[in-house]
C-alpha cells in the first residue's frame, strides 16, 4: 500500500547560511548541510524534511504561508528575527500545525535583548542551547505528534 509522506518544513532565518563559519565558539562548526542530514536522520518513517534558509523576513513569511495545509509541522530558527518580528509571529499564527522554535545557543544566558521572543508566543515548544541537536529533537517531537 502506498503511503503519503508527510513533510516537515525546517526554516532558518538571517545569517544562518553562515552556520559553521559564523562565531563557531557560539554556534559550533556544523553547517546547514549537517543540520539537514541530522534532521533527515531524526525523521520517523513516513516523514521527510524540506529545509530552507533566507536572510529576508518576507521570504520566510511567504514560505510559512505556503506551508499552510501542506506540511506536518514547522521547525524554525528565526535567528535575530526571533527578537524583533511581529510579522513572523503573525505568519506563524496563520499556520495550523505544530511549530517548534529552535536556537542553537542558549539565548537566555546571552545578552538581555536575546531573552525575548515573539515567536515563542506561537511556538508549541522552544529548544535552546542543544547546539544543532536541537533540530533533531524538534523533528522527533513533530513526528511523534503527527503519527
Ligand atoms: C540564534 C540566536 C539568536 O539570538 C541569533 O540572532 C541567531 C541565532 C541561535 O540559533 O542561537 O542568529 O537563533
Amino acid at each position: 500500500m502506498e503511503r503519503d509522506v508527510k513533510t516537515i518544513l525546517v526554516l532558518n532565518g538571517p545569517n544562518l547560511n553562515l552556520l559553521g563559519q559564523r562565531q563557531p565558539e557560539i554556534y559550533g562548526h556544523e553547517n546547514l548541510d549537517d543540520v539537514k542530514a541530522l534532521a533527515q536522520a531524526a525523521c520517523a518513517e513516513g516523514f521527510s524534511i524540506e529545509q530552507k534558509q533566507s536572510n529576508w523576513e518576507g521570504q520566510l513569511i511567504d514560505w510559512i504561508h505556503e506551508a499552510r495545509g501542506t506540511t506536518a509541522g514547522i521547525v524554525i530558527n528565526p535567528g535575530a528575527l526571533t527578537h524583533t518580528s511581529v510579522a513572523l509571529l503573525d505568519a506563524l499564527n496563520t499556520y495550523e500545525g505544530p511549530v517548534i522554535e529552535v536556537h542553537i545557543s542558549q539565548v537566555h544566558k546571552r545578552e538581555p535583548f536575546r531573552h525575548h521572543s515573539y515567536v515563542s508566543k506561537r511556538a508549541d515548544a522552544v529548544i535552546a542551547g542543544l547546539g544543532v541537536d536541537g533540530y533533531g529533537a524538534a523533528i522527533r517531537r513533530i513526528c511523534k505528534l503527527q503519527s
